[in-house]
C-alpha cells in the first residue's frame, strides 16, 4: 500500500471525534484552580465527566500564570473495544485486533505545543484498562498507571484525562494494564504536538511500527506474556506493519522534504533502519528536539516506545526505487519497504530550509548539586554468567537463575535486585521535588532494555564512561547488554512514577519500579 499522507489523514477524520477548538475552550477561562493531584480521580461516569468539564480548570503544575491566555481545549473521544483488522493487503485473513475507534493504529492525536487536550476513554473490552500518555509530562493523576495513578477503567466505564501540551514532539498512547497483551493486539495511536512554528516541510507523516506474531489462521497467538519469551528478547512477532498495514511502498517525488515520525509500538522488536543511498538527519529523539545530525552507522534504531523524528530529503531520480532495511538482528535482516519514486519531480533540489527545532521548556539539571544513584538490572537468561563477568557478585546485586525462574514463570528481572510482583506500588527511590538527579545505570544482563521513566524526560550524558556527542533528551533509553548508561534530569513533577523497562514481557516479570518524586 501507499502511505501517503492523503490516506492516512481521510482515516483519521473518519475515526476521529474531530477536537473543538473554539466553543470548548470558553470552559478553560474559568478561574478557579482545582487541585487535580489531590483528588484521587475515580473512573468517572459520563454524565461526571461532563459535570467535572465545567468544574475543571488549570491544573496547579502546570506552568500556567494568571493572566495568561487561555489554552485551546482539544476534545476527543477514544473507544477500546473488540474488533478486526486486514494487516496484510497480499493476504485475505482477517485478525481479531483490540483496538481504538475501531483502527489500529487508533487515531493520530494531532494538537499545538500548548493547547490542553481531553481525552475521554470508554472501554468496550470485557477487561479492564487505563491509558498511558507515553513521554507526555502530564501530571501524575494523568498517567495511567493501574492501581498507582487510578484505578483500572472496568467494563463501560469512562475516564476523562485531562492535561497540557507543554512538549511539542512525537509521543504515542497506550494502555498500561497488561501491555504486554493489550498492546500487542492492537491498543496504540500517535499523539503528536506540533511546534508552534514548525519547520516547514512538503510532508508530515507519522508511522507507527509494529510487529505481530500470527497463527497460520491469521489470528494473534495467544501465548502472551509466554515465559520464555519473558526471559529471554520478549514476544517477537512474524509480521512487521507500519500504521497497522504491511508496507509495500512508499512513493516520493524527488526534491521533497519529509517529516518521517517514526514510533516503536513494538512488544519487543528493536528496528534498525538502514535508508540505504538516503541520508535521514535525526532532529527529534522521544519527541524532544535533538542537534540535527544523521545517524552514526548510516541507520536508525528504535527500541520499543521509542520515537525519532526524521527529514527525509528526497534526493532520487524519478522511477528509481530504494529498499528500506531492518538490519538490527545479525542473521534476521529483511526488506521493511521500498520507496519508489514517482515520474513527476517535485522540484530538481532539495530545498534548503532551517531543521532545527526550537527546544522544549524542560529543566536543566544542576550536575555541581545532582544527587546520585545507581540503578542495577540484573536476571534473564545467562544473567548470571554476564554478572560474573562483570565482576558483580551475584549475591549482593541478586538475580534469578534465568531457566528455574522461567519454568516457575515468576519474577525474572530484577532491578536493585527485586524482582517486582504484581502492581507496583512501593518506590525504590525517593526523590525531593525539584532536585537535579543523575542515576548511574547498569545493565548487567545478556540482553537490550529499553529502559522508560514517567513523568520526566532526562538527558542521556554518559555510555560506558564516554560523554554522549548530542546530551539528547529520552523518555526511553536502549541500553545495550554489559553497558552503563547515566541519564540526568530535575525531578519536577510530583508524585509516583513508573521506572520500567519497555519490552513488555520484561516489564511483566519483574522488570519494573516506582519513583516517587515528593
Ligand atoms: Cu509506554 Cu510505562 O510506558
Ligand atoms: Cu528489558
Amino acid at each position: 500500500m501507499n502511505i501517503t499522507a492523503s490516506r492516512h489523514v481521510r482515516a483519521q477524520q473518519v475515526a476521529l471525534l474531530i477536537g473543538s477548538r473554539s466553543p470548548i475552550a470558553a470552559h478553560s477561562r474559568i478561574s478557579g484552580i482545582i487541585a487535580m493531584n489531590d483528588i484521587c480521580m475515580p473512573a468517572l461516569s459520563r454524565r461526571n465527566f461532563l459535570t467535572s468539564l465545567l468544574a475543571t480548570a488549570v491544573l496547579p503544575w502546570a506552568t500556567t500564570s494568571p493572566g495568561a491566555a487561555a489554552p485551546n481545549v482539544r476534545q476527543f473521544r477514544l473507544r477500546a473495544a473488540t474488533g478486526t483488522a486486514s494487516l496484510n493487503p497480499r493476504s485475505e485473513q482477517e485478525t481479531g485486533v483490540w483496538a481504538y475507534n475501531k483502527t489500529v493504529p487508533g487515531p493520530e492525536l494531532r494538537v499545538r505545543q500548548g493547547d490542553r487536550l481531553r481525552i475521554m476513554v470508554e472501554n468496550g473490552l470485557a477487561k479492564e484498562t487505563t491509558v498511558h500518555w507515553h513521554g507526555v509530562r502530564t501530571p501524575n493523576a494523568m498517567d495511567g498507571v493501574p492501581h498507582l495513578t487510578q484505578r483500572p477503567i472496568a467494563t463501560g466505564d469512562s475516564f476523562a484525562y485531562e492535561f497540557d501540551a507543554l512538549d511539542a514532539g512525537t509521543f504515542w498512547y497506550h494502555p498500561h494494564q497488561r501491555s504486554f497483551e493489550q498492546v500487542d493486539r492492537g491498543l496504540y495511536g500517535a499523539l503528536v504536538i506540533e511546534e508552534a512554528n514548525p519547520i516547514p516541510v512538503d510532508r508530515d507523516l507519522v508511522w507507527v511500527l509494529d510487529d505481530w506474531r500470527l497463527t497460520h489462521q491469521g489470528d494473534a497467538s495467544d501465548d502472551f506474556g509466554h515465559p520464555h519469551d519473558a526471559a529471554h528478547n520478549g514476544r517477537m512477532g512474524n509480521i512487521v506493519t507500519i500504521n497497522g498495514q504491511v508496507p509495500e511502498t512508499f512513493e516520493v517525488r524527488r526534491g521533497e522534504r519529509i517529516r518521517l515520525r517514526l514510533i516503536n509500538a513494538a512488544n519487543a522488536r528493536i528496528f534498525g533502519l538502514d535508508f540505504r543511498d538516503h541520508q535521514p538527519v535525526v532532529i527529534a529523539l522521544d519527541g524532544q528536539p535533538v542537534t540535527p545530525h544523521s545517524q552514526e552507522a548510516g541507520r536508525i534504531v528504535l527500541g520499543p516506545a521509542m520515537r525519532a523524528d526524521i527529514v527525509l530529503d528526497c534526493t532520487g531520480r524519478p522511477g528509481e526505487r530504494f529498499t528500506i532495511e531492518d538490519t538490527f538482528y545479525t542473521g534476521l535482516e529483511y526488506n521493511l519497504l521500498t520507496i519508489a519514486y514517482q515520474d513527476e519531480p517535485l522540484r530538481e533540489a532539495v530545498p534548503d530550509w532551517p531543521l532545527e527545532l526550537p527546544a522544549n521548556p524542560l529543566a536543566e539539571p544542576d550536575f555541581a548539586n545532582a544527587l546520585r544513584h545507581e540503578v542495577l538490572f540484573t536476571g534473564g537468561m545467562m544473567g548470571a554468567m554476564v554478572m560474573q563477568e562483570m565482576g558483580l557478585a551475584t549475591a549482593s546485586g541478586g538475580t534469578v537463575d534465568g531457566m528455574g525462574a522461567m519454568m516457575r514463570g515468576g519474577g525474572i528481572w530484577l532491578v536493585n535486585g527485586v524482582a517486582a510482583e504484581g502492581h507496583v506500588l512501593e518506590p525504590m527511590l525517593a526523590l525531593p521535588r525539584g532536585k537535579s538527579c543523575v542515576l548511574a545505570m547498569t545493565n548487567a544482563t545478556a540482553w537490550h532494555h529499553p529502559i522508560h521513566l514517567h513523568g520526566h524526560s532526562f538527558r542521556v550524558i554518559s555510555r560506558d564512561g564516554a560523554p554522549t556527542s548530542h546530551r539528547e533528551w529520552r523518555d526511553t533509553v536502549l541500553m545495550a547488554p554489559r553497558e552503563r548508561i547515566e541519564i540526568a534530569f530535575v525531578a519536577d513533577n510530583p508524585g509516583d512514577w513508573m521506572f520500567h523497562c519497555h519490552i513488555l514481557e520484561h516489564q511483566a516479570s519483574g522488570m519494573t519500579s516506582v519513583i516517587r518524586v515528593a
